[in-house]
């Protein structure tokens, strides 16, 4: 399942919207904020799905029953550019427990290779596990990290989170997880370039983020 957030109007749209234009995008701290409130409202946007146990909380002046989440997320972020976005999930989950993963493009001209070379991660058995990557281009990445991460046990659910997705990523996710999940994005673009580049996408969120790396 797909869930594509500008398909809803919201003030979302405001935040992709200074992401995307190529002159407010080169504000780095603009844009790492706006990558920060879009992940605050599609944490928002996945908390309506998940499961909650009644529960009672005593005010000053009485009691009254309310709804607490069963069990709190894990919030993995694939690094880097993600970790604005995860700020922005533990902004909302703000007990969660939460995983890291470093994972870089090796690019070639048809080909986006994948390397891992940092892994951090709570048990994941039976968890709802929500993995968030800004962009969702090829979805090798975020499957590459889930192949590593199952060692950490099997989730109960994952969520896939991004600003920005591209058909291919999706269709690549659908095909290669066998574990239920739930696909979130911001806005699903066209197509990805021959570098595996989202069109009409941003740019490259992770140097937008934090500047070009070597
Ligand atoms: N990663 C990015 O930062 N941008 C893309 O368009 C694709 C992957």
């Amino acid at each position: 399942m797909v869930n594509i957030l500008n398909q809803t109007h919201s003030i979302a749209n405001h935040f992709l919207y200074e992401m995307r234009h190529k002159d407010i995008q080169k504000d780095r701290g603009k844009f790492r904020n706006n990558l920060k409130r879009l992940g605050i409202i599609m944490a928002y946007e996945v908390s309506k799905v998940l499961d909650y146990k009644k529960s009672n909380v005593s005010t000053p002046l009485a009691d009254l029953d309310v709804e607490l989440l069963t069990d709190q997320p894990v919030i993995i972020s694939i690094l880097r550019a993600s970790m604005p976005f995860m700020e922005g999930f533990m902004e909302v989950f703000d007990q969660a427990d939460a995983g890291f993963i470093g994972a870089y493009r090796r690019e070639g001209v048809d080909e986006v290779d994948v390397n891992l070379e940092y892994l951090a991660s709570p048990p994941l058995e039976g968890r709802n596990v929500i993995v968030v990557d800004p962009m969702l281009a090829t979805g090798k990445s975020v499957i590459k990290s889930l192949d590593h991460l199952m060692s950490h046990g099997s989730p109960d659910h994952i969520h896939i989170v991004a600003a920005v997705a591209a058909p291919e990523g999706i269709d690549y996710i659908s095909k290669s997880l066998k574990t239920q999940f739930t696909i979130w994005t911001g806005a699903l673009d066209e197509k990805l370039n021959s570098n595996a580049y989202i069109i009409p996408g941003l740019g490259d969120a992770g140097d937008l983020c934090f500047g070009p790396k070597l």
